[in-house]
Formats: structure tokens, C-alpha cells, sequence
């Protein structure tokens, strides 16, 4: 080490204004330490009326977050600005970026972005809790400028900003199954990627914020253009080596044995029970699975009796139906030895179809009662669904 590797002063002070002046949105430095990525991050935040600001240091697969008062953020300050050793460091201000790249020989390489413009990701509002925005928790620049998610400068394009919230919201949803440590390897399908938003965007998220070592995904769709479309964003990224394509059936692609996660993220009607199938069929060991537009139940349900009130009007016989869809799916994944969880996926304001199932395999498959309860809700409803394959001599 020698002096050549700290900051230059001016750039220091310069760094030091901005983050405790006005229109401070984030710095963040991140670095390798002991082979691991170390990042650190602070953003102005108000908890209970009182302005702070929140630092957090993500160590690899670690985290930990506080919220400091001024005369402690201005020594964490300190401590970042006298990190050595091959490092970047990220501000961003009202005023524009500053992006300063630390060579191994401590040589500062300084860039500058312009403004913000009306389509940019807000800075944190003055509210009690924070949400946070996964795709801020890494420098997802790249993919979002490749993904055309974002401008050439880096802002987010008006015209995309519901396909940036609906990014975080996915790597939000996924969270909560994935390991806490970070895996040797870990292999992930997406059933109907379409333009595989989110399938490079989980695989940038799983190697860059959570510092996997060994992330594969494999996309796969029926529609050949959007695969061609996808493997060239793959390339684009630099990341087609870990990310790859099939232009096929979800039911007919050639699978990985026993994928780590399987996604099914909107695939239209029976193309979700598909990939639920598919999923169960290789040993996938956790699945998430949107659902979208589902047509199946909505002709099959005849009912009559006291629920001819309900199937008369289009739209409770519409969502009955998508209720029951995700009932039987949920339960035929109980029935294959998974723990499936529904949940709200995001506000109701945002879509009517806001419901996701998460599964992860850990129970005893065939439980008679997980079977009795499969086969009494049919029985109730006078009904074998597409999902009844994974349950024996209940296929439709
Ligand atoms: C609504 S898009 C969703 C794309 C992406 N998963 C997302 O959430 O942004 C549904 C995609 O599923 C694909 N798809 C539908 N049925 C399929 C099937 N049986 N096999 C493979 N792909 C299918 C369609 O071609 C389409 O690209």
C-alpha cells in the first residue's frame, strides 16, 4: 500500500459535500475482500420523524443495517473514503452521478453522469420504513440499460418504470426461498421467460448483490423470437455462459436434473401447471409460480344447485375459477411432497391476478391425507383439472 492508493483530496471533499448536502440519493462502495464481495451503502432515510442515515454492509452473503445519526455517518464516510486496494465507489445525487473505478495500482478513474430526469428511480421519500429495491442492492446499470429498462444514461425510462418495479418486486418474491448461504452452485429454470426480464435480472441479482459463486439459468419458451432476443441480451451482458436458452414446449425441453429453483412467471393457462409438473417431475427443490390467465376451470365448472348464483355471473365464475386453479395446484404440490404457500404477490391495485404460489419439496410425498383432501375437492366441484397428472389416476 502507499499514499498513491487513497482518494485525492479534492475528489474526497467533493464526496464528503454531496452525501451531507442536498439532494443526496446514494453511495455505495463495493470491493472483494478475502475472496468475497464487500459492499457498502449509505442512503438518507427519516425513522420517526429524524433524518439519518442508513448504512448497510452486505459481506458476502451478510448483512447488516443501521440507521446513524450525523456525527456516524460522517465517520462511516470516513472509513469508506480511506478503503486502498481496487475498489468503485458509486455517488448519486440530484446533481448527477460520480463514478470513481480504483485500479489495483490505486489509480482513480473518474466519470460523471448527468442529472436525473423525470423517468429516474425516486429518491427515498421521508417515510418511516424503507422498502427496498433489490435491483439498488448491486450496479444493475448494465442489465437494466441491456434489458432497454434504462436509458443510455442510466435513468429508468418512464415507459418501463412498471417493468423495473415488477423486476424488484420478483426478486423480492423469491427471496424467502432461497439459501442463506451461498451455494456451491445453484441452477435455476424459467418456464415461458419471454424476454427473460427476470431471468437474467435473478441470475445478476443472485451473483452480483448475493455474491453466488456458480448461478445457471435456463430460460426456456416456445416462441423462437423471443428466445433469439433473449440469448442476444445474454450476450450482451457477457453472461451467456450461464445463462442459456431453449426454443421449446415447456413440456417437451430438455431439463436439468433436480434445478434448484424452477420459475413459472405468467405462463398462460395450463403452460403454469406445465412447468408445476415439469418442476415436480425433475426433483426441483423449490418452485415459484405466478400464475397468469386461466381458462381451464372456467368452462369445466358447472356446478349447479346453490352455486348456479355464482357461475352465472362471468366475473365470479372467472375468479372462482382462478381461486380453485391455484387451490388444486397448491394441493397437488402438497400431494408430491412439497410445502406450497399462496400469497399476494403485489397490491390488488396493481392486477386482479396478484397471487403466488412458493413451494419447497421437504414433506413425505403421497400423504394419504393430502390425497383425500385433492380428491374431495374435486369430487366437490365435479371437476379433474390438468394439474390431477401429478396426482396418480387423477390425470383429466
Ligand atoms: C406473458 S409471457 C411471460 C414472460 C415472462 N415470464 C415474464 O413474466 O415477463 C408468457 C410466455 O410464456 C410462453 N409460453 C406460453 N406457453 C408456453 C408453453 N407451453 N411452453 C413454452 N412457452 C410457453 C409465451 O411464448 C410467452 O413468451
Amino acid at each position: 500500500m502507499d499514499d498513491t492508493d487513497t482518494l485525492p483530496e479534492a475528489l474526497a471533499e467533493e464526496i464528503r459535500a454531496r452525501v451531507f448536502g442536498l439532494g443526496f440519493i446514494r453511495l455505495t462502495q463495493t470491493l472483494t475482500r478475502e475472496g468475497r464481495p464487500f459492499r457498502i451503502s449509505l442512503r438518507p432515510v427519516r425513522v420517526k420523524g429524524e433524518a439519518l442515515t442508513q448504512a448497510e454492509m452486505r459481506d458476502g452473503a451478510q448483512s447488516q443495517t443501521r440507521n446513524l445519526s450525523e456525527p456516524a455517518a460522517r465517520k462511516g464516510l470516513e472509513e469508506i473514503l480511506a478503503q486502498r486496494g481496487k475498489r468503485e465507489l458509486h455517488l448519486v445525487t440530484a446533481e448527477g452521478d460520480l463514478h470513481v473505478r480504483v485500479t489495483k495500482r490505486g489509480r482513480p478513474l473518474v466519470s460523471r453522469g448527468r442529472p436525473k430526469a423525470a423517468g429516474a428511480p425516486p429518491p427515498p421519500a421521508a417515510h418511516d420504513r424503507v422498502k427496498r429495491q433489490p435491483l439498488t442492492d448491486f450496479d444493475a446499470a448494465p442489465l437494466l440499460r441491456v434489458l432497454g429498462i434504462a436509458a443510455d444514461d442510466g435513468t429508468i425510462r418512464a415507459s418501463m418504470r412498471g417493468k423495473y418495479d415488477q423486476v424488484n418486486a420478483l426478486l423480492r418474491a423469491v427471496e424467502p426461498l432461497l439459501p442463506e448461504a451461498p451455494p456451491p452452485s445453484f441452477t435455476v429454470v424459467d418456464c415461458g421467460c419471454g424476454k427473460a426480464y427476470l431471468t437474467l435480472a435473478l441470475q445478476r441479482f443472485l451473483t452480483l448483490a448475493k455474491g453466488w459463486p456458480d448461478v445457471r439459468v435456463l430460460g426456456i419458451d416456445r416462441n423462437p423470437d423471443v428466445v433469439a432476443a433473449a440469448r442476444a441480451q445474454a450476450q450482451a451482458l457477457g453472461v451467456e455462459g450461464a445463462v442459456s436458452f431453449q426454443a421449446a414446449e415447456i413440456a417437451a425441453a430438455d431439463w436439468p436434473k433436480a434445478p434448484d429453483l424452477v420459475m413459472s412467471l405468467h405462463a398462460c393457462d395450463t403452460a403454469t401447471d406445465d412447468a408445476l409438473i415439469a418442476a415436480v417431475r425433475s426433483g426441483a427443490a423449490r418452485i415459484l409460480c405466478l400464475p397468469c390467465c386461466q381458462h381451464e376451470l372456467h368452462h369445466a365448472l358447472t356446478g349447479g344447485g346453490p352455486m348456479r348464483a355464482v357461475l352465472r355471473h362471468g366475473i365470479l365464475r372467472e375468479r372462482l375459477a382462478d381461486l380453485l386453479t391455484d387451490t388444486f395446484r397448491a394441493q397437488a404440490l402438497r400431494v408430491c411432497g412439497y410445502r406450497a404457500r399462496v400469497m399476494e404477490f403485489v397490491s390488488p391495485e396493481a392486477t386482479g391476478r396478484n397471487l403466488l404460489i412458493r413451494a419447497e419439496r421437504g414433506l413425505r410425498p403421497g400423504l394419504g391425507e393430502a390425497v383425500a383432501e385433492y380428491r374431495a375437492l374435486c369430487d366437490f366441484w365435479g371437476v379433474r383439472p390438468y394439474i390431477g397428472r401429478l396426482v396418480a389416476d387423477d390425470a383429466p
